[in-house]
């Protein structure tokens, strides 16, 4: 359950509408974040992200510049790697989409299947992500697809026994991207199937360690950092060794799924933002894609 108080926070002058969600994040009312909002309010927003995790607000209308602008708020905006699925103009959006242009992708399909955070495999990754839906993919009868799973990395460490905690401590997780690039590319081939790494995009994507525990620099909270998708391995450890302990701490962290697990169902017009830190995610990719 996300705290009462984070830990560290700042009590912000600003107080915003906010509805707690079940079993995590909230939903904050009130706010149009097309506008230039004031330095008050971005400040209660990241209180309630370092207090929930992961916040939604209803019946946006944010086009691309602004969705930027508001982003930039909370500090620089990092490029993904795979800028053939940034949305045209505005390298700083990676869009995710199921629609095909003749043979072509208009943005990356299939994004996020599978627990993680966002661009751990970077020695920067975003602190945050704002999530947009513009247009949402939808089943015969209407109803909505593709939702999106949230869990707290830093609830799930706070309830590891400390001999767990202990074990861990100092441990270094191996992210490597191009590994889940070609993962993917078998899973998907002909469907979506996505170009190759180029050597520039190679290049800025080597395999790279982090901590397996990551302290979150708003709170001081520590995060389970290892995921399903991008980890595959613990610096100095054996396979054998590594795996269980891997699939221990993920499975920790979403499961039982009805405690743990907030289950957003999307409408147009969500803004759904989260901390890169302390939770992880995953997209639910239930919808057939043409
Ligand atoms: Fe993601």
């Amino acid at each position: 359950m996300a705290p009462d108080t984070a830990v560290g926070a700042k009590t912000p002058a600003t107080k915003l509408d906010i509805h707690p969600l079940k079993p995590v994040g909230a939903e904050i009312f009130g706010l149009d974040l097309s506008q230039n909002l004031d330095d008050d309010t971005i400040q209660a927003v990241e209180a309630a992200l370092n207090t929930y995790g992961v916040i939604v607000f209803r019946d946006q209308d944010l086009g691309p510049a602004e969705q930027i602008a508001f982003t930039q708020r909370f500090g620089d905006v990092p490029r993904h790697v795979r800028q053939e699925y940034a949305l045209e103009g505005y390298p700083e959006i990676h869009l995710i989409s199921n629609i095909k242009e003749g043979e072509r992708s208009i943005g990356s399909a299939y994004a996020g299947d599978g627990w993680h955070s966002d661009l751990c495999f970077t020695k920067t990754p975003a602190r945050y992500l704002v999530l947009n839906a513009k247009e949402l993919p939808r089943d015969e009868n209407g109803k909505v697809l593709g939702d999106t799973v949230f869990a707290s990395a830093a609830d799930a460490y706070d309830s590891l026994p400390q001999e767990t905690k202990d074990k861990i401590d100092g441990l270094r997780g191996i992210q490597q991207y191009h590994r889940r690039q070609a993962i993917k590319q078998q899973q998907r081939e002909g469907d979506h199937a996505r170009p190759d790494l180029t050597p520039e995009q190679l290049a800025k994507t080597p395999d790279i360690t982090q901590p397996v525990v990551r302290t979150h620099e708003g709170t001081g909270r520590k995060c389970i950092y290892v995921n399903p998708v991008y980890t595959f391995g613990i610096e100095g450890m054996e396979e054998k060794d590594a795996e269980p302990l891997l699939k221990m701490l993920e499975d920790h962290i979403v499961e039982p799924e009805a405690e743990k697990v907030y289950r957003h169902t999307w409408r147009e017009g969500d803004v759904v933002m989260w901390d890169n830190c302390l939770m992880q995610h995953e997209a639910i990719t239930d919808y057939a894609l043409p």
